[in-house]
């Protein structure tokens, strides 16, 4: 069986039909998705509702899911914050039936093939199963602030990852605990994989934003022919020119301008900007002596400002 293990999409609607056509050049069976369906780009229905027509699929949910399982619980006058515009949009434009189908999202599955002697454990988040371990060394903004540092290629990064991973023993005692041969997660929008005591752990990356310092769609193969497994990580390139057009002239980026502009930013670079224009949007509101969260709008219109017209060249520098 050979699988597209998809993840991050954040309704970038073009880079999934790219990956969608790719894969299905590369004559896969079917396809796991793990988490963040919407959010950052114009296109939620069309995300889900291409995800729902595909067979043979394994779907979770990711964080962005549970930001709309939350609001059918929350005073939804929180959302009108501006730092929330482009969650919200996507919030009322997806159709009733395709909300309530992220909605009902499981947090994990677990995929057996053949008749169960391969397991795949499949989740949107690693650190959330494995927490306070070096895996946090493996976010997209500390591997910006790595790069900017002193830039390194994709085989210093695998060396990196056995370096950290493998040194570290509650990774080695967890995953062993795990039971499953392949775990499969996403977040972080780093694409990478890595075999630890046996098992196989896959971060496919981002489809729809990746933070890895490459602009092209990331996806991962998994093809597992009796005991044997091989990975095989791809890129897609798009026509991202076209994508930011398309997003220019978007209901969602007049409701969300600011918010757009950063997701842009990080099309062309492949870097996270969205952690280090949190952190300037801190410094914005301790500057102003209104630390209020949500960030009140004049705050956050200020830290959208003030972080195009002067700070880009401060992303690299957290606390
Ligand atoms: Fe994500």
């Amino acid at each position: 069986m050979k699988y597209a293990i998809i993840s991050d999409i954040h309704g970038n609607a073009p880079a999934l039909l790219s990956v969608l056509e790719d894969a299905r050049n590369e004559k896969v069976d079917g396809y796991i998705f793990a988490g963040d369906y919407y959010a950052d780009f114009p296109y939620p229905n069309e995300v889900v509702d291409t995800m729902r027509n595909l067979d043979n699929s394994f779907i979770v949910s990711g964080n962005k899911e549970g930001y709309l399982v939350e609001l059918k619980e929350i005073d939804q006058t929180d959302w009108v914050h501006n730092q929330f515009n482009s969650l919200y949009w996507n919030y009322k434009k997806l159709r009733k039936e395709n909300l309530l189908y992220l909605q009902q999202l499981q947090d994990k599955a677990v995929i057996e093939i053949n008749d169960g002697t391969i397991k795949i454990l499949l989740l949107h988040d690693i650190t959330n199963l494995i927490k306070d371990s070096n895996l946090n060394l493996l976010s997209s903004s500390k591997y910006a602030e790595k790069m900017e540092r002193k830039p390194f290629n994709d085989k210093e990064f695998a060396e990196y990852i056995e370096e950290i991973l493998h040194t570290d023993e509650t990774i080695m005692n967890e995953v062993h605990n795990i039971d499953a041969d392949i775990i499969v997660f996403g977040h972080s929008h780093v694409q990478w994989h890595t075999t630890i005591n046996n098992k196989i752990l896959i971060n496919s990356g981002s489809c729809g934003l990746p933070l890895d310092y490459k602009c092209t769609a990331a996806y991962t193969i998994v093809d597992i022919i009796d005991s044997k497994i091989t990975i095989e990580e791809r890129r897609v390139a798009y026509d991202i020119d076209r994508l930011v057009k398309e997003i220019k002239s978007s209901e969602l980026y007049e409701c969300a301008k600011g918010w757009c502009d950063i997701i842009i930013g990080e099309l062309n670079t492949g870097r996270d900007d969205i952690t280090f224009f949190f952190h300037h949007a801190w410094e914005v509101a301790r500057e102003l002596q209104n630390t209020a969260w949500p960030f009140d709008n004049d705050i956050w219109a200020e830290a959208v400002r003030s972080w195009f017209e002067e700070s880009k060249t401060k992303f690299s520098t957290l606390p």
